[in-house]
């Protein structure tokens, strides 16, 4: 189990108000959102179950910052954003009032207009459904899709191809099973490469939810959909998530993501607009 302590000012308000209504103790979560604790109110801090003390100005930092999930260590905070050099962005982790999504140079990894990683997430798996026997997880991200897919199949193997990534998720309370769970598998690696090293027919569902075309366009290409055809098992079934179906660059992006899917051997490809994205049939 994760001993993280976590907050953002969606877990700090509750004790902003109590300290307000002169409460000497108040229920939140130190997980963003995951479990409660209960949190002790004194006039200068508010101590933690596992006795760490934070002041009111820290908690007020907390507080003012709509973007930011703080670690609490040692009864001190700490943004939680990294700089990757080898991909030369910024990360950070965002909270939302359900699982956190990772700005990567202030763009938000998953959908949260209208709708939150959490459900994002589940949208992507309930299009593939039932998830069972071996999935491949192309691009781990957050391990969102990988931790929701391993809750029904036998194993996930996921891939990410920034350690920093995999930094940010080891901060994340919604991300630790990646870490626990013994039937995922993370690899640190380039997807396109990577999946070369599996035997053919090896998955039974594949999730491919990778970063936008122009950051990846490898990502999109026929030669990668030809490697994900071979590793998938004959009636297996592929998601890829694309974007809105609805704006101009998604629906284009669509045309050219399904023609290439289908070159590559997926015979029948469906539209998921429900997801953003497509289901590939072999
Ligand atoms: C949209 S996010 C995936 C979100 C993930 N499904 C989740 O549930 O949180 C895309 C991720 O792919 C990673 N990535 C980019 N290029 C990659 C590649 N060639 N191989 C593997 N991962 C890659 C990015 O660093 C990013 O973390």
């Amino acid at each position: 189990m994760s001993t993280l302590s976590v907050l953002s000012h969606f877990q700090t308000k509750p004790i902003l108000e109590a300290r307000q209504a002169n409460q000497s103790a108040v229920e939140t979560s130190l997980d963003l959102g995951l479990t409660t604790a209960a949190i002790t109110l004194h006039s200068d801090r508010i101590t933690l179950p596992d006795g760490q003390a934070l002041t009111w100005p820290q908690l007020e930092e907390v507080a003012g910052n709509e973007l930011a999930c703080y670690l609490v260590e040692n009864s001190q905070i700490e943004k939680i954003h990294f700089f990757s050099e080898y991909l030369n962005r910024y990360y950070s982790l965002m909270p939302t009032e359900s699982a956190p999504t990772m700005l990567i140079s202030g763009i938000p990894m998953h959908r949260i207009k209208g709708t939150n990683p959490y459900k994002d997430t589940l949208s992507k798996i309930k299009v593939i459904a039932p998830l069972a026997g071996q999935v491949l997880d192309t691009t781990m991200g957050l391990g969102y899709t990988a931790v929701e897919a391993a809750k029904t199949a036998e194993h996930v193997t996921t891939i990410e191809l920034d350690p920093t990534v995999v930094e940010i998720c080891r901060l994340n309370p919604w991300s630790q099973a990646l870490f626990d769970n013994p039937r995922i598998t993370p690899i640190i690696g380039d997807a396109y490469d990577e999946v070369e090293q599996f035997d053919e027919a090896s998955f039974s569902r594949i999730i491919h939810d990778p970063p936008t075309l122009s950051l990846a366009g490898d990502l999109y290409s026929a030669d990668f959909y030809r490697r994900l055809y071979r590793v998938l098992k004959h009636r297996g079934r592929l998601f890829h998530y694309i974007g809105d179906p609805k704006s101009k660059s998604g629906s284009t992006t669509t045309r050219g993501v399904v023609r290439r899917l289908q070159e590559a051997g997926f015979g029948r490809v469906i539209m998921c607009p429900e997801a953003f994205g497509v289901v590939a049939y072999k």
